[in-house]
């Protein structure tokens, strides 16, 4: 049987793909690429703007239309829309096979799919090659905590995802230990607010210290991080860990104090600076993105060029940019969203031009450097893989430099990708 997976969304959507992929091909289910040639469709599915799940409902529209074609086909709806609006989704999309929201754990999503195949669960896994030579096998994903209790105005997470819930500190490590016997490594940890992170009185810190005595794990990723957890604890223990990354995904959402208390973020702008100067002082060659909203109800002119002005300054080395959209049962879908369209998208292509040529700048300045590379992939042509900055680069080589750490020397740039000639092995 043949399956496609669908995702829209963040890494938390990708990292949940991957682990449905991994059980369903260990019972000899086989991913492809294209809709035409499934027998299963899932599409897992984000409600944190509108536009995701416009998106959504133009994609299950057209497997539909498939299904009408060909009705053994499966259709499997996950994710945060299947959490929000199931019965939506079932009257509007008849032939919908499986809805299955949030609140299911993956290896219960899992089995509900194999029921529906017929496929016994109790089947056992085929023997596990250690192949390093695929994409996903020297990066890997780990969840370090669920749902999110912040309570971002505009945010729709914590009625999707549920409060923050903290993973086994074990569980963890014994993740990371797993991945790294096979072949992983790099390890991103991923939570709506790793900063948060607290099992049993084990922190974040606490976590990337001992993810980092793993010794055939070189780099240890994270995101995203919220400005008002981000510790000088923190601060220091990426700096002094080579092996933890040194790019750190802080989402600013606004430059202005009235729209950040708006948003309930809980901090100020001035305390953000102060972060960045503190990532900066003690980081050498920290990179720090971002996220920004334009367009958030009351926004004045006056707002957004604090924004603009702050983005100016700080000299993000990557920015997303995103329209306000009103979500259900959020505080601020009770907010008038007064800002007309028209001006939302002026603002977002402010920004954007304005980001695009930060970005310009750094990567030209990165041109003639070395830089510290995890090669992670071969597309055919050339090896790929990421900066300690977590910049993409492209290079020469063979496969068998996959999974390796290398100093690489960096001949031209493009805005979103380096290309580089690798020095040796580190
Ligand atoms: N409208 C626009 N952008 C949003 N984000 C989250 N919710 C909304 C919304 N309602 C953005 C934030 C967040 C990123 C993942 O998506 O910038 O950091
Ligand atoms: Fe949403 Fe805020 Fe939680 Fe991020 S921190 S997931 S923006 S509520």
């Amino acid at each position: 049987m043949r399956y496609i997976i669908q995702t829209i969304g963040c890494q938390m959507n990708i990292c949940q793909s991957d682990e449905i992929s991994k059980e369903l091909n260990s019972k000899g289910l086989i991913k492809v690429l294209d809709r035409e040639s499934a027998d299963i469709i899932i599409l897992n599915t984000c409600s944190v703007r509108a536009q995701a799940e416009q998106k959504a409902f133009s994609f299950l529209g057209r497997v539909c239309d498939l299904k009408q074609k060909n009705e053994a086909v499966k259709i499997i709806v996950i994710g945060c829309m299947a959490q929000r609006m199931k019965s939506k989704i079932k009257k509007r999309f008849k032939q919908v096979d499986l809805i299955i929201g949030t609140d299911r754990e993956t290896p219960e999503i899992v089995n509900q799919i194999l029921q529906l195949i017929n496929i016994n669960n109790e089947v056992e896994s085929p023997v596990e090659f250690l192949d390093l030579n695929t994409n996903n096998e020297v990066s890997k994903f780990v969840t370090i905590t669920k749902g999110c209790s912040n309570y971002c105005s505009y945010c729709v997470v914590p009625f999707v995802r549920g409060k923050e819930r903290a993973r086994d500190f074990d569980e963890i490590i014994e993740e990371c230990r797993n991945f790294s016997k096979q072949g992983a490594r790099e390890v991103i940890l991923l939570g709506q607010n790793v900063n948060s992170y607290n099992f049993n009185g084990f922190n974040f810190v606490d976590l990337l210290k001992e993810v980092s005595k793993i010794s055939s794990i070189k780099r240890i990723s994270f995101m995203t991080n919220h400005p008002k957890d981000l510790t000088l604890d923190l601060i220091q223990t990426i700096a002094s860990f080579d092996k933890i990354s040194k790019h750190v995904h802080l989402p600013l959402q606004s430059g202005s104090d009235e729209i950040l208390k708006k948003m309930n973020r809980n901090y100020t702008l001035a305390h953000y600076k102060n972060l960045i100067s503190l990532l900066r002082q003690n980081i050498k060659n920290i990179s720090i993105t971002t996220d920004v909203i334009v367009g958030f109800p009351s926004e004045t002119d006056e707002d957004f060029l604090k924004t603009l002005e702050t983005i100016k300054e700080i000299a993000f080395d990557g920015l997303y940019v995103f329209k306000y959209s009103p979500r259900p049962n959020t505080l601020a879908a009770t907010f008038i969203d007064d800002v007309s369209q028209e001006k939302k998208k002026e603002r977002l292509a402010i920004i954007l031009k304005e980001s695009n040529d930060i970005s310009q700048k750094i990567v030209a300045g990165m041109v003639n450097t070395k830089q510290t590379v995890l090669i992670t992939a071969f597309n055919g042509r050339s090896l790929e893989g990421q900066t300690e900055t977590g910049r993409k680069v492209f290079m020469e080589g063979g496969r068998e430099n996959i999974g390796k750490l290398c100093s690489v020397f960096i001949t031209s740039a493009k805005i979103n990708s380096l290309f580089g000639e690798i020095c040796n092995e580190i």
